[in-house]
């Protein structure tokens, strides 16, 4: 088995995702353009959700509805650039539940070390989507999705703002069973793990710091 990765090629994704790769793109514009590609995201991603039926009245006549059912979601967000896709996750599943897995980069092995996981426990039943805008070698996407199984989590998704194709085959490898959506997957890695062409570190861009 193989994880699914869906590109999200729609024009005004694209077109959003070159705005925010600027260099000139202010904390404000980024974190607007990333909320906004990230309600797209969702969507692509969510797409499979389960409907059911409930009867309503509309001002015309009574109507069998469609409606969400029988998934809950829990979003899990990497911190800290996760967070710029929680809101907009929040935004299309208010009453989701909420993880925090806090991982920090080392620079120099890039290897990546757990310094917070605080999870819901519907982890272990609940349709899990990790977030976390940037897939660069993967190594944090795959421990993140490693101690969400270690939790009894049975049923991963992961969205991304973008890929390096280096880590794509990473977590595929590693999670095979984790459907990926992305807007774009990139040329490659540079020798420091950034994502080329990128847009730099998501999380100073998102928060403004360096
Ligand atoms: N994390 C980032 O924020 N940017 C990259 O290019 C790679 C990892």
């Amino acid at each position: 088995m193989t994880a699914s990765v869906k590109v999200v090629d729609h024009p005004l994704v694209q077109h959003k995702l070159t705005m925010m790769r600027r260099r000139e793109a202010s904390s404000a514009e980024f974190r607007k353009l990333l909320h906004e590609i990230g309600l797209f995201l969702g969507y692509e991603a969510l797409k499979d959700l389960p409907l059911g039926h409930v009867m309503i009245d509309t001002p015309v006549t009574a109507f069998n509805a469609p409606v969400i059912s029988g998934k809950r979601l829990t979003f899990i967000s990497i911190l800290r650039a996760g967070e710029g896709l929680l809101a907009p996750l929040l935004d299309l599943v208010p009453g989701a539940s909420v993880g925090h897995i806090g991982l920090k980069r080392d620079e120099v092995t890039l290897q990546p070390s757990q310094y917070l996981f605080k999870v819901p426990p519907h982890v272990t039943t609940n349709l899990v989507i990790v977030l976390d805008p940037m897939l660069a070698t993967g190594h944090s996407a795959i421990r993140a999705i490693a101690d969400l199984k270690e939790a009894g989590a049975r049923n991963i998704r992961f969205i991304c703002l973008l890929a390096a194709p280096e880590g794509v085959a990473a977590l595929q490898e590693a999670h095979p069973d984790v459907a990926i959506t992305t807007a774009a997957i990139d040329e490659k890695l540079n020798d420091i793990g950034y994502i080329v062409p990128g847009l730099g570190d998501a999380g100073d861009r998102l928060f403004g710091t360096e």
